[in-house]
């Protein structure tokens, strides 16, 4: 019996020293140590013998048990360990490797010229509007002085909800003009940005939605004098105090009298001419129209309920793609809509 402890122990302890995972440990465990073991196997045949060997035996048992039981947990911590080392080598964060960047979004260019114009005319006094998209005609038209039978109503250029052509897309932001003056008195000064709609094929110049700015301020004594400063004032805020504008006698009717703005070509200065070759900005006209403009109708203050006896006002409508494409210098209006990033991370 004791040769069989001390073999026991020695395959038990060589066992040990080559099991290489926790639950290796585990299975020896069992095998060496649990009930069905083999110690407990050679401890059942005790009763075998002698009373004087018995004590020896007994003896001897128990410390074969408690080496086994040492060499354990010796390994059970060596392995724990190497476990450990694996895993923290494994899961090595090298803090010198560079981030990967996290791309910022920006505001779309058409809205930071829309943001810069608000803040013009917000620092002259406007109040910013918003207004609806789906409006009347008698809204779009006809108390802006747009007969039945003027050609900007015809089918062909608006679309239209109803059967009777009551109810459309709006065609421009001059509606808000009325919309603005049936809720407030003068003196007023408004300004509404929006989105209008008309029947455009999609080209580099022309899209069936784009955006307009209606500018408008009534009072007492406002002149044509106090337009062309705003305007100006505008101007020179967005392109540099040298830019050059010129102002063009039109036919809008809603206003009289009526103008357009033109800036002078900022490729050609007003020549129309690079180098012998016709200005591929302006298209050799020296110069680039941007608004309509004029001194409100009286017509137009008298359906909203002014007495144009006593009060005058200016108005002006700025198509906002175009005084964007100007401003950064963007030659094609479907890149504005497209919202390619590579085309707006330029901006
Ligand atoms: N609504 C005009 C258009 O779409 C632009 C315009 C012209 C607006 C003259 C005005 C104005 O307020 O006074 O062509």
């Amino acid at each position: 019996m004791k040769e069989q402890l001390e073999q026991i122990k020695k395959s038990a302890l060589d066992a040990l020293e080559s099991a290489a995972t926790p639950a290796a440990l585990d299975e020896l465990r069992v095998r060496l140590l649990g009930k069905k073991g083999e110690l407990t196997a050679v401890l059942k045949q005790m009763g075998k013998l002698s009373p004087e060997e018995r004590p020896v035996m007994g003896q001897l048992a128990n410390s074969v048990r408690a080496s086994i039981e040492q060499k354990l947990e010796e390994r059970k911590a060596q392995i724990d360990s190497a476990v450990l080392e694996a895993k923290l080598a494994a899961e090595a964060i090298d803090v010198t490797i560079p981030g990967q960047e996290v791309c910022l979004g920006h505001q779309h260019p058409m809205n930071q010229v829309l943001q810069q114009i608000k803040d013009i005319f917000v620092g002259l006094g406007y109040q910013v509007v918003d207004g609806p998209e789906v409006e009347l005609a008698s809204y779009n038209f006809t108390r802006l002085n747009i007969e039945e039978g003027h050609p900007s109503r015809d089918r062909s250029d608006t679309f239209y909800f109803t059967d009777d052509d009551s109810v459309l897309l709006r065609t421009q932001t001059s509606p808000m003009q009325i919309r603005y003056m049936e809720n407030h008195k003068p003196p007023l000064c408004m300004l509404a940005p929006g989105r209008v709609f008309r029947k455009d094929e999609a080209d580099a110049t022309h899209s069936p939605m784009f955006h307009q700015i209606e500018g408008l301020v009534v009072d007492e004594h406002i002149t044509m004098g106090d337009l062309k400063g705003a305007l100006i004032t505008m101007m020179r805020k967005i392109y540099g105090v040298d830019s050059v504008t010129r102002f063009r006698p039109h036919h809008f009717p809603f206003t009289e009298p009526s103008c357009e703005m033109d800036m002078q070509c900022h490729k050609c200065h007003g020549t129309g001419q690079i180098d012998g070759q016709v200005c591929s900005t302006c298209h050799g006209e020296g110069w680039i129209e941007l608004l309509g403009a004029g001194m409100v109708h009286p017509d137009v203050l008298r359906n909203c309920g002014i007495d144009p006896d006593k009060y005058s006002g200016f108005a002006f409508g700025m198509g906002l793609e175009r005084t964007a494409m100007g401003r950064l210098k963007i030659n094609d209006l479907r890149l504005i809509f497209d919202n390619d990033v590579r085309f707006l991370n330029q901006f």
